[in-house]
C-alpha cells in the first residue's frame, strides 16, 4: 500500500520539522517527506489531503486504565483502544491495576493476546511493582519482561508501595532489567479518607482533605531512592507546586527522574469542584464526582506552577490517567464515587487549547510532551516523522472548534469534567504502521 499525505504541517520535534510537506509512506515506511507538490505521481499513491492540518507523530500515553480483566463494564482493552485512536494516540501504556492485578507473566500475555486482537494501537503493558499490588512482595519483573508481549515499565499505580525498603529493592531490579519505574506518589496514611484537595474548598464543603504534602513526600522518598540505586524514575500524575519544586532540583542534580501531568492539572482547580456541582433543596453545595480523581485538583497556585513546570520542561509528559468509571459509580455521593476520569478522547484538543492556543507552549513543544518525550521513556523507536522510520502518526484540524460531546466517545464510560467544554483540535486520522485505523468521515 502506497499513500500521500498531502500538504500538512508536519511537527516532528525529534527531528527539528516544522513545515508543510508531502509525506509518502510505503508498507508501513515513512519513504519520503518532500515539498509540497514537489513529487508527481500518478495514481500510483492514495492521497490524503492534510491542508490546513498538523501532521504529527502518533501520541503516546503512558497512564491509563483499561481495565481488563476485572472491569470490562467500565472499558476493555478493545474499547480503550479505539478510544485511543480516536484522541490520536498510536500507543498507551495500561497500568496493572486490574483484577487479579498484572503482576505474571501469563497476565502480561492476556494482555498483548487483547491487544493484538483490537484495532492495531500499540499497547505496551505495565506490570505491578508487588504481588496483587498488595505491597510486600515483588513481582517477578524478569518474567513479565520476557514474556509475549512484555512489559514497558513497572508501577503500583493507584497506591504507592509504602515500605521504603521494598521499593528500593523494585528499584535496583528495574535498574538491573532497564525498565523505568512509574510511580504513584501519595502517602496513604496521610491521604486516608480524603476525597479532594485539602483547604477552603474542602472545608466549605464539609468534605476530608488529601493535602499536598501526601504527594510530595513519596516523590521526595522515591527521588532519593532513584539517585541511590540509579533507576529510571517517572513520577505519575503531578498536581502540585511542591511536586513541581523537588522535580526540578532532582533534575539539576543530575537525578534520572522525568515527570508527567495530565490535562485536568493544567485546567482545573478545587474550586470547579464546586462551581459544577448542582445545588440541593436545602441550598446547600454540593461537589459533584466528575471532579474527583486522585491526585485530587489543587489551588490556582498550584496550576499555574504546573503549566510553568510544563513550559520549562521540569514536566516532560502530558499523560491521561485515563480511568473510566461508570456512570452508576459516578452517580453516588462525591465521598463514596470511585476517583477517576477519562481523557483519551479529549487530551490533545484540551492541551492544544489551553497550552498552544494561548502562546504557553508552541506546536514542537506539545508534541514533544504527548509524543517524542513519552518515547524516550519507553526506549521505543516511536514518537517522530521521518524517512526510514514506522509511520505511526495523527492528523489533526487544529483550526476547527467544537463541543467536547461524550455521546460520540468510543470510550465505554462517560466520566469526564469536560463535557461541553468548547475546544480547538479534531483528530482526522489515526494511522499506525502506515494503516488508517481511525478516520473521523
Ligand atoms: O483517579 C484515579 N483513578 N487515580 C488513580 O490513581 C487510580 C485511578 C483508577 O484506577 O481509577
Ligand atoms: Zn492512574
Amino acid at each position: 500500500m502506497k499513500l500521500c499525505i498531502r500538504n500538512g504541517m508536519v511537527i516532528s520535534p525529534a527531528n527539528k520539522l516544522e513545515q508543510l510537506a508531502d509525506v509518502y509512506i510505503e508498507d508501513g515506511i515513512i519513504t519520503g517527506i518532500t515539498n509540497p507538490g514537489e513529487r508527481n505521481f500518478h495514481g500510483e499513491y492514495k492521497e490524503i489531503s492534510a491542508s490546513g492540518k498538523w501532521v504529527v507523530p502518533g501520541l503516546i500515553d503512558l497512564h491509563v486504565h483499561f481495565r481488563e480483566p476485572g472491569f470490562e463494564y467500565k472499558e476493555d482493552i478493545e474499547s480503550g483502544c479505539r478510544a485511543a485512536a480516536k484522541g490520536g494516540f498510536t500507543t498507551v501504556c495500561p497500568m496493572p491495576n486490574t483484577k487479579p492485578a498484572i503482576d505474571n507473566p501469563e497476565l502480561v500475555a492476556f494482555v498483548a493476546k487483547k491487544a493484538m486482537e483490537a484495532n492495531g494501537v500499540a499497547v505496551l503493558p505495565i506490570g505491578a511493582i508487588t504481588l496483587g499490588q498488595e505491597g510486600n512482595e515483588l513481582s517477578d519483573f524478569e518474567a513479565m519482561k520476557n514474556a509475549p508481549g512484555s512489559i514497558y515499565a513497572l508501577s503500583e499505580d493507584g497506591k504507592s508501595v509504602m515500605d521504603s525498603q521494598i521499593m528500593m529493592q523494585a528499584m535496583k531490579k528495574a535498574k538491573d532489567l532497564n525498565l523505568p519505574i512509574f510511580s504513584h506518589t501519595e502517602d496513604r496514611e496521610l491521604a486516608k479518607g480524603g476525597v479532594m484537595n485539602e483547604g477552603e474548598t474542602a472545608r466549605s464543603l464539609g468534605l476530608s482533605g488529601i493535602p499536598s504534602e501526601a504527594e510530595e513526600i513519596i516523590a521526595i522518598r522515591d527521588i532519593l531512592l532513584a539517585k541511590n540505586t540509579g533507576c529510571q524514575l517517572h513520577l505519575c500524575h503531578i498536581s502540585t507546586k511542591g511536586s513541581v519544586e523537588l522535580i526540578r532540583q532532582a533534575k539539576y542534580y543530575g537525578i534520572p527522574v522525568t515527570a508527567e501531568t495530565a490535562p485536568h492539572y493544567f485546567l482545573l482547580t478545587d474550586k470547579d469542584v464546586i462551581k459544577n456541582g448542582q445545588e440541593t433543596g436545602s441550598k446547600r453545595l454540593k461537589a459533584d464526582p466528575n471532579w474527583k480523581m486522585n491526585p485530587p485538583l489543587r489551588s490556582e497556585e498550584d496550576r499555574l506552577e504546573i503549566i510553568k513546570g510544563l513550559k520549562d520542561g521540569t514536566i516532560d509528559v502530558i499523560a491521561t490517567d485515563h480511568a473510566p468509571h461508570h456512570s452508576e459509580e459516578k452517580a453516588k455521593t462525591f465521598q463514596e464515587a470511585p476517583f477517576g476520569i477519562i481523557g483519551l478522547e479529549t487530551s490533545f484538543a484540551l492541551s492544544f487549547t489551553a497550552l498552544v492556543k494561548t502562546g504557553i507552549l508552541s506546536p514542537k513543544e506539545l508534541i514533544s510532551r504527548m509524543s517524542k518525550t513519552p518515547a524516550e521513556i519507553l526506549g521505543i523507536d516511536r514518537g517522530v516523522i521521518e524517512v526510514g522510520k514506522t509511520a505511526d502518526l495523527a492528523i489533526i484540524d487544529v483550526e476547527k472548534e467544537y463541543e467536547i460531546n461524550f455521546d460520540s466517545f468510543a470510550s465505554k464510560s462517560r466520566n469526564t469534567p469536560f463535557m461541553g467544554k468548547k475546544v480547538f483540535g479534531q483528530v482526522c486520522y489515526t494511522m499506525v504502521d502506515g494503516k488508517v485505523i481511525y478516520s473521523l468521515e
